[in-house]
């Protein structure tokens, strides 16, 4: 080799360079003492995680205080504030919102509003690691990650004990046409499908079962028995249960609760085929804690979250592997092949045929 130094120079020259480019990428110093204090104990976390987390909650409101106290307890830097809104409320809430969202996930409510919602833009897709421990991914995961499934119920009828005792010789209904005898007449109540997520898979349920010509005949006769719409889906269990109808369409795990709460009532299902629920949850899309709503989306595909719904009063049946349901019978009924895609994307077309043509949303009971 002729200049050995021509080789040191050029390394040494290239060593120079990095160390000046190195010196001129290097981490910011830091935080000065006080700063990011919250975000110390936890290396990876974002320096502001937030602490408060908006959750618009479509189930029973007694599951969403318990969910509250049980995710602020696993959580202990976050403080949820949720309002519980049925499920057609909530989306007519999400698509006024759209432009400055005041939830940061919405939790519970049939998936047909959850696909709604994702068609109109209005969710956050999101993969959470949890989806791993869903039970049935076809059925209960949006292929675009935009929601996850969390529970499944079924639709049941309710009725009255005390007005069956005074009605000799009339049966509870055990097929959909018995909502249309006589003698329920006036006597039916149900949830209204703007509002109400339970009565808009009740609707969708008649339209696969009686297809979609004789299924809107038949939802003007069945809106013909109804005494009263009310607002929410639960609602009914409870004014029959009170009396005030004979009978009423109700997710069964409602009636369970009802029934176990002292009501008189009677459950029992269209033999025919039911339909029935798969619950979900979305992050909404332009959530003001995105890190706090991946928290609770984690947290709520965890078996051990999906087996506290019997301590608040919530039996219906979970969707991740490794939690149990607590009252199986309940999806062991005739279940139809339910066609989610087809009554979310729908939704609206049907809902508004219903309220324009059959029964409008006014003077809805709370
Ligand atoms: C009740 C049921 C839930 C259901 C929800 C929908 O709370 O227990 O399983 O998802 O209703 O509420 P909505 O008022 O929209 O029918």
């Amino acid at each position: 080799m002729k200049h050995p130094y021509k080789l040191l120079i050029v390394v040494g020259l290239l060593m120079l360079t990095a160390l000046i480019f190195s010196a001129c990428t290097a981490p910011p110093p830091p935080p000065a003492a006080g700063e990011g204090e919250a975000a110390s104990s936890e290396a990876a976390a974002p320096a502001e995680a937030s602490t408060e987390l908006n959750v618009l909650c479509t189930p029973q409101v007694e599951w969403c205080e318990g969910m509250k106290a049980e995710f602020e307890k696993s959580h202990p830097d976050i403080t949820v504030n949720f309002v519980r809104m049925s499920s057609g409320e909530s989306l007519t809430r999400l698509r006024n919102e759209k432009d400055n969202p005041q939830f940061d996930i919405w939790w519970g409510g049939p998936i047909d509003s959850f696909i709604a919602a994702g068609q109109e833009g209005l969710l956050e897709a999101y993969d959470s690691p949890n989806m791993a421990n869903i039970k049935n991914p076809d059925l209960m995961l949006d292929p675009d990650k935009q929601w996850a499934g969390v529970y499944v119920g079924s639709l049941g009828f309710a009725t009255n004990k005390n007005w069956l005792d005074e009605h000799p010789g009339v049966e509870p209904p055990r097929s959909w046409d018995d909502l249309l005898k006589p003698e329920f007449k006036g006597q039916l109540m149900v949830a209204h499908p703007s509002s109400s997520g339970t009565s808009y898979t009740a609707l969708c349920t008649i339209l696969q079962v009686k297809g979609e010509e004789e299924g809107w005949k038949f939802l003007k006769d069945y809106a013909g028995q109804v005494l009263q719409f009310t607002k929410s889906g639960s609602a009914p269990g409870r004014f029959v249960g009170q009396g005030e109808a004979a009978v009423g369409v109700v997710f069964s795990h409602d009636i369970v609760k009802n029934i176990e709460d002292g009501m008189p009532l009677v459950l029992t299902f269209p033999e025919e085929g039911t339909g029935y629920e798969i619950g979900g949850m979305g992050i909404i899309k332009g959530a003001a804690h995105p890190d706090a709503a991946q928290k609770w989306f984690d947290w709520a595909l965890e078996p051990s979250t999906q087996e506290l719904g019997p301590k608040y009063g919530a039996y219906q049946a979970p969707t991740v592997n490794g939690a149990e349901p607590f009252m199986p019978e309940l999806l062991e009924v005739n279940l139809i092949d339910y066609d989610f895609d087809w009554c979310g994307t729908h939704k609206k077309e049907f809902v508004d045929r219903f309220t324009n043509e059959i029964a409008t949303a006014e003077n809805l009971k709370q």
